[in-house]
């Protein structure tokens, strides 16, 4: 079955839905047994991750019918639900971890997760290491004895570095560590990083699977081996997900690919737009030729969403207020993935390599709005960017 069949099919279960084409929000916290017996079978099918409905925090139908549905796209053994897409990368990181271990992390990686790494981790035990993320095959010379992790975010979320997984995974596997990939940005419509040999794949299905805005939800799919790390940990910290934000989440993946292609197209012609004004110094946009991360993203991905970023000639913190500011059509705010554009200040963190570029840049995420009205609010915002420049 090709891609766009496939997100739509996913996880269809008749038998488990009586004939309702989509799972109902089923709620629980406590299920009741018929015997002893049945009981302490039930707690024991469930431990061993076998989809049987025993405790509310264990997952209804309603979150099997995602897990299985994440799983197929993914190509993995099984996906862990997460509160959150930073809770997604976190118990991706303590799966795969214990005290005294070191873990590799890309640059590209988003402030939260690095936060987590350089305090929470830290204090357990765990050091982290940021490493350079266009390194590639080159990441074997930092495998130390004690390394169990890289944990790549491809491409970076602000950066937009495509990563080089086939090759950091052949490393990893050959030194017995695991790889766990971000793949929020292309989701996986548009990337498998399973199939590109990594072990974890990590959705912040916040973004596109839930694609309305309204919804916290993480997802960590990922093979027999390492998922099996990544459950344990999850059930030990006691991470359940609201059925009525799954059941939403859900039913958004059913039209990822709709969305995606349609981000897609706008963020194609955003990103022609922009690179031929005078003020743009370069677009981070991966599928883009011109782009260092292009052919990398050519071979590992079928398709590019619609978040980029934007670097200028010349910037100043003021100019950027007086363009975000006065802005139509792209809002300013946190997050993306949802239907509509936003626009956001970057101050890129570095920790393996600075980061060169004038700041601040802008992040836009091109939503679905008509594409020429999204063009005509950013031309207004780079001529008030331009005037207010010192
Ligand atoms: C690349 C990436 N990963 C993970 C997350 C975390 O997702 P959430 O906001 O659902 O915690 C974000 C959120 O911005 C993100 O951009």
């Amino acid at each position: 079955m090709k891609k766009p069949t496939r997100i739509i099919r996913a996880g269809l279960d008749k038998k488990r839905n009586g004939g309702v084409v989509n799972t109902p929000v089923i709620r629980a916290s406590t299920v009741v047994y018929d015997s002893v017996a049945v009981m302490r079978e039930t707690h024991e099918k469930s431990l061993k991750r076998e989809k049987v409905l025993s405790y509310g925090r264990r997952g209804t139908a309603t979150h099997w019918t995602l897990q299985d549905a994440l799983t197929d796209l993914a190509g993995g053994a099984d996906t862990v639900l997460t509160p959150s897409g930073l809770s997604a990368c976190t118990i991706a990181i303590l799966g795969c971890v214990k005290a005294g271990d070191h873990i590799l992390v890309s640059d590209s990686a988003y402030e939260p997760t690095r936060l987590f790494c350089n305090g929470f981790l830290k204090d357990m035990g765990v050091e982290t290491e940021y490493f350079d993320s266009l390194i590639g095959a080159g990441v074997a010379n930092l495998l130390r004895d004690n390394t169990t992790l890289v944990f790549c975010e491809s491409p970076g979320s602000h950066t937009f570095e495509v990563q080089d997984i086939p090759a950091i995974s052949a490393a990893a596997r050959a030194h017995g560590a695991k790889v766990a990939v971000d793949n929020t940005w292309a989701s996986p419509a548009f990337c498998r990083p399973l199939a590109l040999g990594a072990h974890l794949s990590v959705e912040a299905a916040t973004k596109y699977i839930v694609g309305h805005s309204d919804v916290m939800l993480g997802a960590v799919t990922g093979t027999d081996d390492a998922i099996a790390g990544v459950h344990k940990a999850a059930s030990a910290i006691g991470f359940a997900t609201s059925p009525d934000d799954v059941y939403l989440a859900t039913r958004g993946l059913r039209t990822l690919g709709v969305r995606l292609r349609q981000h897609q197209e706008n963020a194609w012609a955003v990103a022609q737009w922009l690179q031929a004004q005078p003020a743009v110094k370069r677009v981070l946009y991966p599928p883009l030729p011109s782009d260092p991360g292009h052919a990398l993203w050519k071979r590992d991905f079928t398709g590019g969403s619609g978040l980029m970023g934007v670097l200028f000639r010349e910037t100043s913190p003021k100019a950027m207020a007086a363009m975000i500011d006065g802005m139509k059509l792209f809002a300013l705010g946190f997050s993306w993935g949802g239907y509509e554009s936003l626009i956001a200040p970057t101050n890129p963190q570095r920790s393996a390599k600075p980061w060169t570029e004038p700041v601040p840049g802008v992040r836009l995420h091109v939503g679905l709005e008509d594409v020429d009205d999204l063009i005509a609010d950013l031309a207004a915002g780079l001529d008030r960017f331009q005037a207010a420049l010192p």
